[in-house]
């Protein structure tokens, strides 16, 4: 058995952050299972959630690494991934940063021509290119990846220009690949993507992979429809395998999923705080703000994306249900996790459970307002491991000269 939450939060503090690696696992098989074109790699997004622990489990499952920076790479070494098994995909990287993936032997996705020319300029031998289909998509233009106003990729008219660099450099491209948004749940989108990049690849010729990125959404809300993985996985197979024949060999499909492998996985446990019902007036209509000890700063995802996370009352979950503003102890009105979210109505010491927080979490969590990061504990099975401790605010001072 599991253990309640309750117990965990008795053990490790509030909030608290945890992972269930059944759950990741669960994930893991079955996006690998619906692509039944071979050579197949999946990579997982080590961005959505690089707790150990969650990578080891995916890693263990198959999966290589797609990594964003040198701390990533970092992150994925140290959890024994081999420097072939991690690609680095760059976003303005420095020389630096890429003179030390060199060293490290991890092929970097260039997401433009001149880090293109500079690799080969390096003494790179191989290098993938980031493609901008053109076709982009997202939950929120925020994660919208691909399209005119994104910052990434090369775009996909200029790879002749690509081919150009490969043939005066002798640098191999070796990946043609794109990541168009974020929290898709359309695989038709995909498909129109997948098509453009399929393009591309035909004019370069040394390629050994196409990786059609992550983007994979997951059902946050409970109206929205999961994404329809087997049309998505032989979509991706069909076009691959035609693709394959057509160029002449057989090339290594990719994808590189971070949320759908681990948002379901992770719950964030708070704790409420305070619980205010003002005047009942014509402008804050007796609205009732249910206060917690997390915020913003350890879930980004609402104030950032406007994004939607279930929450459930864990402490009275056969209350009546109230009308509910869930807020957090972030000095900025924007705090806020839910309003007018229906909830068994929440009292003081209640702890609340913040569902589907396990992508893009902790990951993007701060220290804003110069509050300490959550503890994170993963469960594996009837086993609780921590993960990360909790921060100490004595560890936040420390960083300061003083
Ligand atoms: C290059 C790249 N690949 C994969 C991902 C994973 O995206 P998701 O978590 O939506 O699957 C991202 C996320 O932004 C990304 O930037």
């Amino acid at each position: 058995m599991p253990p309640a939450p309750a117990d965990l939060v008795a053990r490790y503090g509030s909030p608290l952050y945890v992972y269930d690696l059944a759950v990741v696992r669960a994930r893991a098989r079955a996006l690998a299972g619906c692509i039944s074109y071979q050579p197949f790699q999946p990579l997982y997004a080590i961005k959505a959630n690089p707790c150990p622990a969650v990578v080891r489990a995916i890693v263990a499952e198959g999966y290589g690494i797609d990594a964003v920076s040198p701390g990533e790479v970092a992150l994925a070494l140290r959890c024994g991934v081999a420097a072939d098994r991690i690609l680095f995909t760059e976003n303005n990287m420095t020389d630096a940063e890429q003179a030390q993936a060199l060293a490290q032997g991890v092929l970097v996705n260039c997401g433009s021509l001149d880090r293109l020319e500079r690799l080969a300029k390096a003494g790179a031998r191989t290098a993938s290119v980031r493609f901008n289909p053109d076709v982009g998509a997202g939950a929120h233009e925020k994660i919208c990846t691909a399209g005119p106003m994104t910052k990434f990729g090369v775009h996909y008219s200029q790879v002749d220009q690509v081919a150009a660099i490969e043939r005066a450099t002798g640098i191999q491209v070796i990946g043609c690949h794109m990541h168009i948004g974020s929290g898709i749940l359309d695989a038709g989108v995909y498909a129109r993507a997948m098509a453009v990049i399929l393009q591309v690849a035909a004019r370069l010729p040394n390629l050994r992979f196409i990786d059609f990125g992550g983007g994979i959404g997951i059902p946050y809300r409970a109206e929205q429809q999961p994404m329809d993985l087997s049309a998505l996985g032989a979509k991706a197979s069909e076009l691959m395998a035609a693709f394959a024949a057509s160029y002449g060999r057989p090339l290594e499909l990719r994808l590189e999923p971070g949320r759908f492998l681990v948002a379901e996985a992770g719950t964030l446990l708070t704790t409420v705080t305070s619980v205010k019902t003002n005047p009942d007036t014509a402008a804050a209509k007796g609205r009732t703000y249910v206060g917690c000890d997390t915020g913003f700063n350890h879930l980004v995802r609402v104030a950032m994306y406007e994004a939607f996370h279930r929450i459930d009352n864990l402490t009275r979950p056969d209350a009546p249900a109230a009308e509910v503003d869930v807020v957090g102890n972030i000095c900025e009105s924007g705090d806020v996790f839910a309003r007018a979210r229906s909830l068994p109505a929440p009292q003081l010491g209640d702890l609340l459970a913040l569902r589907d927080a396990g992508a893009y979490g902790t990951a993007m969590a701060s220290t804003y307002n110069t509050r300490p990061l959550p503890a994170e504990v993963v469960i594996d099975g009837d086993q609780v491991r921590l993960a990360r401790r909790r921060q100490t605010v004595d560890e936040l001072l420390e960083a300061w000269e003083w």
